[in-house]
């Protein structure tokens, strides 16, 4: 493969131990990996070259949190959001019908295109979850469509109870987990009010992780409850949402090491509160930012978005945010990623902008000049 020199790097993130940030940069990529990066002055020759003019590089975004596979939309939902009634996760329902009636070639269809819109505005790696089929049948097909889209694949069939949910725990850990054991790598719970309790998620998720599933879960979303202790408990890779905390789980969090993937566009979505990203920061929570794409809640898949909510509403410095976005994202999922040290995939995201900062700065702007992924220049 030829090599590709990314010269002129106003600012050069890597996160690499010794120098995480760089100034007046310049980065090699050879056979799809970081070969070198340095002062530019010091740049190697190479085949092709990248003129970053200015702007910055960065890892290329990790989205652990993503529910990309499901039919219809909930534009209607929104719009009565809109007016005032209050998010209820209940409207899931309204997704898992439309799920169940869309052919598997519908579903693949939309959820490339929402993967390939990810990959346009730099995410770079992608975990998405089930979810909207709820039968044995229709959970596979999710779980299937999604694999064909990342590795990273999880396993939610107690989402929220079905219609008839007599014996649906069973169903969950009986033949649908055995069913989703070989296409998913993880399981999550949606642990809330008019969903699961924390006794059934304990039964889902224990179940889940004997069989080698990394364990993930919806946790303190819509309100106080037992999810992020029940994460902590399990020793879960993430507890995700965190919107509503006590001291108690925040504590829970620090001293488990459980990742905290908090998803502010939810939050837009539902109009509700922000997730105390500052406090969990402050105490050394381990914290990631993810979009959570979903028709209810978060129907997008800016990972930019996310961060500039993250610095505007939630009190993180851009830094702090970009780091969560890749590092944190890799963190939530137990995976080597979101960082551009020497030797890792050339995964990374060339910005029209001289800073992250301009995420917050310029919002709703597209800043994405260039992504890179395995060293191939996909956009
Ligand atoms: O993460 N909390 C559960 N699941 C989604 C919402 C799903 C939906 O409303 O369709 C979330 O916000
Ligand atoms: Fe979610």
């Amino acid at each position: 493969m030829r090599s590709l020199l990314l010269d002129r790097i106003e600012m050069l993130v890597t996160w690499d131990d010794g120098l995480p940030v760089r100034r007046d940069a310049a980065l090699l990529v050879e056979d799809g990996v970081v070969a070198w990066s340095g002062p530019a002055a010091e740049a190697p020759a190479a085949d092709d070259r990248l003129d970053v003019a200015g702007g910055c590089v960065v890892p290329g975004f990790v989205d652990s949190h993503t529910h990309l596979v499901f039919g219809g939309d909930r534009t209607a939902e929104y719009e009565a959001r809109l007016a005032g009634k209050p998010y209820a996760a209940g409207g899931i329902r309204t997704t898992v019908a439309a799920t169940r009636a869309a052919s598997t070639n519908e579903l693949r269809r939309r959820a490339r295109r929402l993967a390939m819109e990810a990959l346009r505005s730099g995410t770079t790696t992608l975990e998405i979850k089930s979810g909207y089929g709820l039968t044995v049948e229709d959970e596979l097909r999710c779980l299937q469509v999604a694999a064909e889209l990342t590795p990273h694949v999880t396993f939610l069939g107690a989402h929220v109870p079905p219609d008839v949910a007599v014996g649906y725990i069973e169903l969950v850990t009986g033949p649908m987990l055995e069913a989703a054991v070989g296409v998913a790598t993880g399981i999550d719970a949606f642990c809330e009010e008019g969903a699961f309790d924390v006794d059934e998620c304990r039964e889902v998720l224990g179940a889940g992780a004997a069989r080698g599933l990394d364990v993930h879960v919806h946790a303190n979303q819509l309100q106080p409850g037992g999810g992020v202790q029940l994460a902590a408990e399990l020793g879960a890779l993430s507890a995700d949402h965190c919107t509503h905390l006590t001291d108690a789980d925040v504590a829970a969090l620090r001293e488990s090491g459980v990742v905290a993937v908090l998803v502010p566009a939810a939050e837009f979505g539902a109009g509700s509160a922000y997730a105390p990203a500052r406090r969990l920061l402050d105490a050394g929570v381990t914290v990631a930012l993810a979009t959570d794409c979903n028709p209810g809640t978060s129907f997008t898949t800016s990972m930019p978005f996310v961060i500039a909510l993250a610095c505007r509403q939630q009190e993180l410095r851009p830094m702090e945010a970009l780091r969560a976005a890749t590092l944190g994202g890799a963190a939530a999922l137990g995976i080597d990623a979101g960082h551009l040290r020497v030797g890792a995939p050339a995964d990374l995201v060339v910005l029209d902008a001289p800073s992250p900062t301009w995420f917050a700065y310029r919002p709703g702007v597209d800043l994405v000049r260039a992504v890179l992924r395995g060293g191939q220049v996909v956009r």
